[in-house]
């Protein structure tokens, strides 16, 4: 089920999601529902908070194009490590619409995870994922990626924002 996804200046995006307990079969349909959602959007990736969820819940599909599809569950993601060296990207976020900027985070990590079968894996990532797995574990954690921009840059974004749901309350 395709779920509405939530954007500023929802407070909701500020929480700090809480770990998965146990992969029940409340975990696995909201880790479907996620899928679907991301997909339709599209995007890279979706955090459960995206979607109202307060768990720390991540789907990310890093592949582009004509790719064959790489969907990857991460059940209560860390970071184990990340290296000195960092590189620049273009971000941007389902939950901030038609925004994308120029984001330094580290280059490589390494990464732990839960699957959805409740395997924990370590692995070690560069590019698109590691980037993805980094704005992701973010939004657990109530950071959206304008957090790592000026602060004029970011101020002026929440004041689009702040002013586009006045315009719609108003309606
Ligand atoms: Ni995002």
């Amino acid at each position: 089920m395709i779920r509405p996804i939530i954007s500023l200046p929802d407070k909701r995006l500020r929480a700090v999601s809480k770990p998965v307990e146990k992969i029940d079969d409340e975990v696995k349909k909201l880790v479907a529902d996620m899928f679907e959602t991301m997909y339709d959007a599209p995007g890279v990736g979706l955090a459960a908070i995206q979607i109202g969820v307060p768990l720390r819940v991540v789907t990310i599909d890093a592949t582009r194009g004509e790719e064959e599809k790489k969907p990857i569950t991460l059940i209560n993601p860390e970071l184990i490590w990340t290296s000195d060296e960092k590189g620049t990207m273009e971000e941007g976020c389902l939950s901030i619409p038609e925004f994308t900027d120029e984001v330094e985070r580290p280059e490589r990590i390494k990464a732990r995870f839960m699957t959805l079968e409740g395997q924990t894996v370590e692995v070690e990532a560069e590019g698109l994922f590691a980037r993805v797995f980094q704005h992701e574990l973010d939004h657990l954690n109530g950071v959206l990626f304008i957090d790592h921009l000026s602060k004029l840059k970011r101020d002026m974004v929440k004041k689009r924002f702040a002013k586009a749901a006045k315009r719609e309350a108003a309606l």
